[in-house]
């Protein structure tokens, strides 16, 4: 038997778009908005460049893919390419802070919005303890190659690898933590620098690189068949995360309507390019069983002998994986504001700091936790879980832009999917592909996850929500479910 529920008293209760607008006007709540096109551009390519092509690229290579892990780059390009799409409408018609949680409360209910917002902790947070992780490796490396100082082993990997912490992960999340909390001005200007350095370095390795291809280590091209080819881009997934990240700053952005989608895409775009020739000329410079170590792509330079090359490639790596970590730890504690500011989170994740205006509580708590898991946890189990997180958000947002277009299809957007609901759709398929690519362990601690969210929103957030909190306002007579 039906039974009818005012939908603002379910679990589906949606977030009407109009008040999320308002809301980023509102001043007493709203974040400064300093940041232009170039900027945001630079933000994306800041979230995007990291540890994917700096670490996971030779673990990959040399365990799942060999060479083919060109074709495993394409892969998961296609797939972060469909969902970007997908995120640019999202981005285009929804410009506020909150990133996927922000729009899924406006199209697929409540649920769905803390379900993403959950799953986005796995993308933020705990993909920024893998990126430390990678920083430190290239830290230590450095020290050991230039300086000739070896840190002790006890202070540089995990209990999980004969170790007691990484502490050059922890430290590097906490500075970058104090420097969020100063302000979102002055660190995209620290950004814009960084991902310049970034990028030349990158340029450099390619060109220096070039030169040294030798064919023959692109044979055999698939040591580990067209299986090794889906399980490293499962892996290497990881790359092309934090084009969506530049959602989370719509309410930093000047013109978000505008810049949202064009940085999203043009970031993605640029760094799909770098990917593919980094990995060729990696490949082609030294045999793929040679890069499972834990910086290969200095390593690799350093293996035919250019040591002060691969030196300059350590110190732009660091420059790459400190601008990842400053745009995750960002995003993180956007989102827990967004979250905090609905009534799905405590208060304080949403409070502003009155000199700085910056959610500084958010970040203080969201900094000490990712040091915690950073110092303790090996890269690999992050860096899955990381990617399973996000690509279990970008199957919800592409399915969200299907039902957005049925529920409100005269929404403003300024930028929309073509193809629809063909482009979708196959975002959804591309981005199951790379879940169950990934190792059975991987999926079942990811489904350990789910079912804690699920607890703590039936057991807090949907008591404390601020729908719940208005809902003896009368729904309209049509909005009911059955
Ligand atoms: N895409 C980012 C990286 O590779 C997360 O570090």
């Amino acid at each position: 038997m039906a039974t009818t529920r005012s939908r603002n008293q379910s679990i589906w209760r949606i977030k009407p778009i109009d008040i999320i607008l308002k809301q980023g006007d509102e001043t007493d709540k709203s974040l400064k908005r300093t940041l232009g096109p170039i900027s945001i551009t630079a933000m994306g390519v800041g979230a995007i460049v990291g540890t994917g092509i700096f670490v996971l690229t030779g673990i990959a290579a040399a365990n799942y893919a060999g060479p083919g892990l060109i074709l495993s780059f394409i892969v998961a390009g296609i797939a972060s390419g469909l969902a970007a799409i997908c995120y640019a409408e999202f981005a285009s018609s929804v410009p506020i802070s909150g990133s996927a949680y922000t729009y899924s409360y406006a199209t697929l209910g409540e649920i769905v919005a803390w379900i993403i917002g959950w799953d986005l902790i796995l993308e933020y947070a705990v993909g920024a303890a893998a990126v430390s992780i990678g920083w430190a490796g290239y830290f230590t490396d450095l020290f050991r190659g230039v300086l000739g100082i070896h840190i002790p082993v006890a202070l540089t990997s995990t209990p999980f690898s004969g170790g007691i912490i990484n502490l050059p992960a922890v430290i590097i999340i906490l500075l970058i933590t104090i420097l969020l909390i100063c302000g979102t001005s002055e660190s995209s200007t620290f950004n814009n620098v960084v991902v310049s350095i970034k990028i030349l370095v990158i340029l450099f390795f390619i060109i220096i690189g070039i030169g040294h291809i030798n064919p023959a280590n692109w044979h055999p091209f698939l040591p580990y068949g067209a299986g090794g080819v889906f399980r490293g881009a499962s892996i290497i997934f990881f790359a092309y995360i934090g084009f969506d990240q530049i959602s989370t700053s719509a309410e930093e952005a000047r013109n978000p309507s505008r810049d949202l989608p064009l940085g999203i895409i043009t970031s993605l775009i640029i760094c799909t390019i770098l990917y593919i020739s980094v990995t060729a000329v990696l490949t082609g410079m030294v045999s793929y069983t040679q890069l499972n170590v834990a910086s290969p792509v200095s390593h690799a330079l350093i293996l035919i002998g250019l040591n002060i090359a691969g030196s300059i490639i350590s110190v732009g790596a660091l420059c790459g994986l400190t601008t990842v970590l400053l745009v995750l730890l960002y995003g993180q504690s956007r989102i827990f504001f967004a979250m905090a500011r609905d009534g799905l989170l405590p208060g304080f994740f949403s409070h502003i700091h009155p000199r700085f205006r910056t959610p500084y509580l958010s970040s203080i708590l969201v900094g000490i936790v990712v040091a915690l898991v950073a110092g303790f946890t090996p890269i690999d189990i992050v860096a899955e879980l990381t990617n399973i997180g996000t690509l279990a958000a970008f199957v919800l947002v592409s399915g969200a832009i299907l039902i957005l277009r049925k529920t409100q299809p005269d929404l403003r957007r300024k930028f929309r999917v073509p193809f629809v609901p063909v482009v979708p759709i196959l975002s959804m398929l591309a981005s199951l592909v790379l879940v169950v690519s990934l190792p059975l362990i991987t999926i079942g601690r990811f489904i350990i996850w789910l079912i804690l969210g699920l607890i703590v929103y039936f057991a807090y957030s949907k008591r404390t929500s601020h729908l719940e909190r208005d809902r003896h306002v009368p729904a309209p007579p049509h909005d009911v479910i059955t």
